[in-house]
């Protein structure tokens, strides 16, 4: 999704702007620009594709200032080109960079064109440097002139204004799509992300919904959205530079799945003591508000709302509370029932889907006993506006598709679904062996990730292939789910997840001997069941690739198809372990296949626009 890069110092700001948007890569773009005041003028870079592109016109004709905003663009309205590329101007005096969607933009840009300014640019982007335009040619300042035309906006945004005739000076605001302010040295920057910053300074304020920001060499002065001055707190980030390094792995998705053992321990650590879930680790009062709890409705997007499938079979089979799960953008706009004593659970990795969030702001009319946020990154949006919270502590995920967010939130859910368990009188004995099980989870992660070579063997078989089938049941059919996500989002195969019962009610259809079918096969009560569904795909000449847990009786079928031994650790950290293998699977099989496996074609990181 679209990135911002902001600043003003006593330097050369390009190296900022551009180091910044390589920062913001991860999000997901299709082209990038970048705007500079170089001796009175506005100075402008822009190009379709990677930031090195941009880098390279940038080289063979550079460009210097003090005070530059910078892009990395999203398609929305209008096609992948330079001329939608950001920024966009007005009048060669007011310069622009936006992230979200103007709603009424087609009406503003009528308007606009009445009043004779000229459109360049097929985006919604393109209205705002017009009106702030327009409100600066009426006398405005430039912070009057961005207030004022955030007023006329309707949608989301969060955007950074400069005016060639107020040098060192540049204007953001949010609405709907997040904006952080960075504090140096006489030196003061805005970003999408503490990331695209963290290079620069480590002290930040982090707007809220409606604020306005001014920063100069001098300062950072923020606003809300009537203009009146307002205090946000500062805080130090610490995340480290080198956390967003991809060190000696080929792509950062690898890097993320074998940091996986880590980062589990890290969501577990503090967590887990003396054989218990350590009280109030959702926040301070929590018990009481989780002890009201009957009913959860869990709301996520893409990968955590496979997370969000997974923790309904805890909650309801461990605790016994009834929970529903739904992907955010269709729960928003459904009139949705909600029973008394309802906790909202948003699960999130980065805390800024858009339409979580609405989900949640939603919420609050909706009558939910509260809000509870699984997330993974503490300065979100979503942390700050929900009643409690739960951190995955991942560290920053680059790879567009998610990997160690998922096991974390399942680490996280798996806390809350045995914290809920305890409060609804599970036995003692039973309760114990849960968390006990818990702990183990880091370990029997890092043990599977040792099939490595041999997945990196499978993969070879899938790359002349054009369809997929992923098969699961119980607590494993969201496995399936994620594990057919991850191979349609990097490979570019077309993969499908079905509940292994639901075989025989039509994607059996498309079984034949080109068709790999691949099939997680714990364990568990559902073994047997699963065994026979395995059975109708063999006799469809479907090739099976089975992850088998290592004590299930599943056999290799002759020379066709393969068997992987899984250790799964136990019923509860099942569903974490053998999303491993399927991670790893993906991965290997895109790689083969030579697509961009860290930014897919497409597809964005961090979500924030509907
Ligand atoms: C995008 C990402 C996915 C992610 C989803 C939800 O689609 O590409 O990896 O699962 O958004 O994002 P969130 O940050 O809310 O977990």
């Amino acid at each position: 999704m679209c990135g911002i890069v902001a600043a003003t110092a006593a330097r050369d700001v390009v190296p900022v702007l551009i180091a910044g948007l390589k920062a913001l890569e991860y999000r997901g773009y299709d082209s990038a620009g970048i705007s500079v005041l170089e001796d009175g003028r506005l100075a402008r870079v822009r190009a379709v594709g990677k930031v090195r592109e941009l880098e390279s016109l940038y080289r063979a004709a550079p460009v210097a200032g003090a005070t530059g905003i910078a892009h990395t663009r999203w398609a929305t309205h209008g096609a992948p080109s330079t001329s939608n590329a950001h920024p966009h101007v007005s009048s060669e005096r007011v310069a622009v960079v936006h992230n979200g969607i103007i709603e009424n933009h087609a009406q503003l840009r009528e308007e606009l064109r009445a009043k004779g300014y000229r459109f360049e640019s097929e985006t919604d982007t393109e209205v705002i440097a017009h009106l702030v335009e327009d409100a600066i040619a009426g006398g405005a300042s430039l912070l009057e002139a961005v207030i004022a035309a955030t007023r006329r906006l309707h949608g989301a945004y969060a955007i950074a204004v400069m005016n060639r005739d107020t040098p060192e000076r540049i204007v953001g605001a949010r609405r709907g799509s997040p904006l952080v302010a960075g504090l140096g040295d006489g030196e003061f920057f805005l970003g999408s992300d503490v990331q695209a910053l963290i290079k620069q300074t480590n002290r930040f304020k982090f707007l809220e919904e409606g604020d306005v920001a001014e920063i100069s060499r001098d300062g950072c002065a923020i606003y809300d959205a009537d203009g009146t001055p307002v205090e946000r707190p500062e805080r130090k980030s610490e995340l480290s530079a080198d956390a967003v390094e991809r060190g000696e792995y080929r792509h950062y998705m690898l890097k993320e799945i074998f940091e996986q053992p880590r980062a589990i321990a890290d969501t577990l650590e503090g967590r887990i003591a003396d054989g218990r879930v350590l009280p109030n680790i959702f926040g301070v009062d929590a018990d009481q508000l989780l002890q009201r709890v009957r009913h959860v409705q869990i709301v996520a997007c893409g990968t955590s709302y496979h997370a969000g499938l997974v923790a309904r079979y805890w909650l309801e089979g461990l605790v016994g509370l009834p929970c529903s799960v739904e992907v955010a953008s269709e729960y928003r706009y459904r009139r949705a029932v909600v029973p008394e004593g309802t906790l909202f659970l948003a699960v999130s990795q980065s805390g800024e889907t858009a339409d979580t969030l609405a989900a949640l702001r939603d919420g609050r009319n909706r009558g939910y006993l509260g809000s509870l946020a699984i997330c993974n990154v503490p300065e979100s949006s979503l942390v700050r506006e929900s009643d409690l919270v739960l951190m995955t502590r991942a560290g920053p995920e680059i790879g567009v598709a998610s990997t160690k967010a998922f096991t974390t939130q399942l680490a996280a859910l798996a806390l809350l679904a045995i914290e809920l368990a305890r409060i609804n009188g599970m036995a003692a004995d039973k309760y114990a062996k849960l968390v006990a099980e818990l702990a183990t989870l880091p370990r029997v992660v890092a043990e599977v990730l040792t099939l490595e070579p041999e997945i990196a063997k499978l993969a070879e078989r899938f790359v002349p292939k054009h369809h997929a089938l992923f098969l699961g049941r119980g607590v494993h059919y969201p496995v399936a789910l994620e594990g057919a996500l991850k191979l349609k989002e990097i490979s570019y195969i077309h993969a499908e997840a079905y509940p292994a019962g639901e075989l025989k009610h039509g994607p059996l259809a498309l079984v034949d001997e080109d068709m790999p079918v691949i099939t997680v096969a714990p364990n568990n009560q559902l073994l047997e069941k699963l065994k026979s569904n395995l059975e109708e795909v063999r006799a469809r000449g479907g090739e099976l690739f089975v992850f088998a847990d290592t004590d299930a009786p599943v056999q290799q079928d002759g020379t066709r198809g393969a068997v992987l031994k899984v250790a799964s650790g136990g019923n509860l950290i099942a569903p974490a372990v053998f999303t491993v293998p399927l991670q790893l699977l993906a991965y290997h099989v895109a790689v083969l296949r030579g697509t961009d496996v860290d930014q897919p074609r497409n597809l964005a990181k961090s979500v924030t626009v509907e």
